[in-house]
């Protein structure tokens, strides 16, 4: 009797594990049979019916018949799990052949180009580079440059002033005072940086732009080394068959001054379009440190010389490039940047 209602059980109980797939389920069946309210505990509270010479018997068979289910759900569970570990695996597969993300790598702006390329041949020939400030005393961007308060070369570079004295620079030229001011001979910088100007923009021109400054102070130097440092200077930036000339100018700041223009490098000087048929470039301003200058930063003009250029970024960018309107180096419009 107890046998069979058991072997009932049991094949009941099977059956149930088989048909299903769920943990769920299966849980549900633990409860169903062998549950505290479950139909095996139900046969147990029988047991006050059997005759106490049958107990141990019925009790073995009570034991393996749970034993049994408990057997055969922890294995449908671990079958279930590999399967879903699986199907896991199989979903999650990595196929190394499907196209690869692009990574987009940024570049280097033409300014940051054209400046690393004139800081790394000033600093072959010895050269330190030096950075002053943007806001500037009044005293270094125009006084110790040799332009007083009402110096007519004030006028051509009206700039950004944040009170009387203090004001957004408009040449590097400034950093040669400072420079000048520390009292370490010989000097032999460049002073890239960002300049200011009260001008309205156009192809040509920016409110804000950069210029390289440069400076030589030694004892017997000539325009022979102006001349020849910067015929060396552009032969590495505008190629070897490039040549210079020197036109007389005026700079408050240095004497004698000078602009160089460089031999067109697009038609070597026969004159184009590039060139606007001249057959030369304006590039830069320079000269002589003024003796004047030299004084009011504490050095003897009478011992030491000196020689001075600046150079604007912006120029060298745009020429070496062909660019030809120089607001596009500052809409950073992607399809202008990426082709550099
Ligand atoms: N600061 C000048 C300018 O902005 C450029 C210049 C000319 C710098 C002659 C110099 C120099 O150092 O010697 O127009």
């Amino acid at each position: 009797m107890m046998k069979e209602k058991l072997d009932q059980l049991r094949e009941e109980a099977l059956k149930q594990i088989k048909e299903t797939d769920s943990a769920d389920r299966l849980n549900e069946i633990r409860v169903a049979f062998l549950g505290k309210k479950g139909e095996l505990t139900g046969i147990l509270k029988s047991m006050k019916d059997v005759a106490p010479e049958d107990r141990p018997k019925v009790g073995q068979m009570v034991n393996d018949t749970r034993a049994e289910i408990e057997k055969v759900l922890e294995e449908s569970k671990t079958r279930m799990e590999s399967a879903i570990r699986e199907a896991k695996m199989k979903a999650e597969v990595i196929d190394v052949t499907l196209p690869a993300k692009k990574n987009k790598v940024g570049h280097r702006h033409p300014n940051t180009i054209a400046l690393e390329e004139v800081e790394r041949i000033f600093v072959g020939m010895g050269y330190e580079v030096v950075e002053g400030p943007e806001v500037e005393k009044d005293y270094y961007n125009f006084e110790a440059l040799n332009i007083p308060a009402d110096h007519p070369a004030k006028d051509e570079q009206d700039t950004f002033y944040i009170n009387a004295d203090l004001l957004l620079r408009t040449q590097t030229s400034s950093t040669q005072v400072h420079e000048m001011e520390k009292g370490r001979i010989p000097i032999k910088m460049i002073a890239p940086g960002r300049v200011f100007r009260a001008d309205e923009v156009d192809a040509t021109h920016s409110p804000s732009f950069h210029q390289v400054e440069g400076l030589v102070v030694d004892k017997d130097i000539t325009f022979a080394d102006l001349k020849g440092t910067l015929a060396e200077f552009s032969k590495q930036i505008f190629g070897p068959d490039t040549k210079v000339k020197f036109r007389p100018h005026h700079f408050p700041f240095t004497e004698p001054s000078a602009e160089m223009d460089v031999s067109c490098f697009k038609c070597g000087g026969k004159g184009c379009r590039f060139c606007k048929g001249e057959g030369w470039i304006e590039i830069l301003g320079c000269g002589m440190v003024h003796p004047h200058v030299l004084e009011m930063s504490g050095i003897d003009p009478k011992e030491y010389t000196g020689f001075a250029f600046g150079v604007g970024l912006e120029r060298i960018a745009l020429l070496k490039y062909e660019i030809d309107d120089m607001r596009l180096l500052y809409e950073n419009d992607i399809r202008f940047l990426k082709q550099f």
